[in-house]
């Protein structure tokens, strides 16, 4: 399985400290933001990842991330993202670099406490389809919401004014070979994106998406300036990812 961080975007949401630099490269505590979407590839046991990333500092990736000899990889493929078309417009991206295999995505701002190897080694077994990762939270609205019947996701809604469940879908997703065909069958939204939740909602459509709640606490670090500060104050709390 291979895996891919996405850290494209103009991260609008954080300007000022966005003005300059990728909203990645933002320190969490004693890190830049995207070494913990990196490890939490590494420690899940992926070892053929790519980076995607856009914008003007993509340059900026290579001198930090290098060849990937600091995280104990052989290397690290790179590529580039024109403009901020959406998630799955990004995805869309690792076509070829995927090729064929399943893959683990982990979006550049989400930072995770704990070990995602469990979840990913049943993705493994999974004989086709998509997986995604749940967590209940104060305020689902600013989030894609799930809505559930037991343990099954029967439909997202992103962003939604009146949520059906206080629970969020976590960016982080894990997809046989078949997103990049329903990708191709995407419309943008009214945002202009190509939405990650229409590429999960088709899969919830066809049946073959299954669902977990996440172990340990989830922060979506790049959706505001109080995010951005919160995850640093977790991260020196318990650490993550064993980073610290
Ligand atoms: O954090 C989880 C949430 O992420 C999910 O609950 C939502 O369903 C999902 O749509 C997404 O919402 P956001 O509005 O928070 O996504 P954002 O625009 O902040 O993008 C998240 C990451 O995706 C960002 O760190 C970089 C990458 N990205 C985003 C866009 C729009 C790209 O690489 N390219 C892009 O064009």
């Amino acid at each position: 399985m291979k895996g891919v961080v996405l850290a494209g975007g103009l991260g609008t949401r954080l300007l000022p400290l966005t003005k300059i630099t990728n909203k990645h490269l933002l320190p969490i505590f004693d890190k830049p933001m995207i070494y913990y979407p990196l490890q939490t590839l590494i420690n899940a046991g992926i070892e053929d990842i790519m980076v995607v990333t856009g914008g003007n500092n993509a340059g900026d990736f290579l001198r930090l991330l290098g060849n990937g000899k600091q995280f104990g990889l052989k290397d690290i493929s790179y590529t580039y993202q024109e403009g901020e078309g959406g998630i799955a417009e990004a995805l869309d991206l690792a076509r070829n670099f995927a090729d064929g295999e399943k893959i683990l995505i982990v979006l550049g701002d989400n930072i995770i406490e704990k070990n995602i190897i469990k979840e990913k080694k049943e993705f493994e077994k999974q004989k086709e389809g998509a997986k995604i990762l749940i967590k209940k939270v104060p305020h689902p609205s600013s989030f894609g919401v799930p809505e559930l019947e037991g343990n099954k996701v029967i439909g997202i809604e992103e962003k939604p004014e009146n949520p059906k469940t206080d629970h969020a879908v976590i960016g982080i997703y894990m997809y046989d070979s078949r997103v990049f065909d329903i990708i191709k069958t995407l419309e943008r939204s009214d945002r202009g994106e190509l939405e990650i939740t229409d590429v999960n909602n088709a899969y919830i459509k066809d049946g073959t998406m299954t669902c977990s709640v996440l172990d340990g606490w989830w922060i979506d670090a790049g959706s505001s300036p109080e995010n951005l500060a919160k995850a640093t104050q977790l991260v020196i709390k318990t650490g993550a990812n064993n980073l610290t």
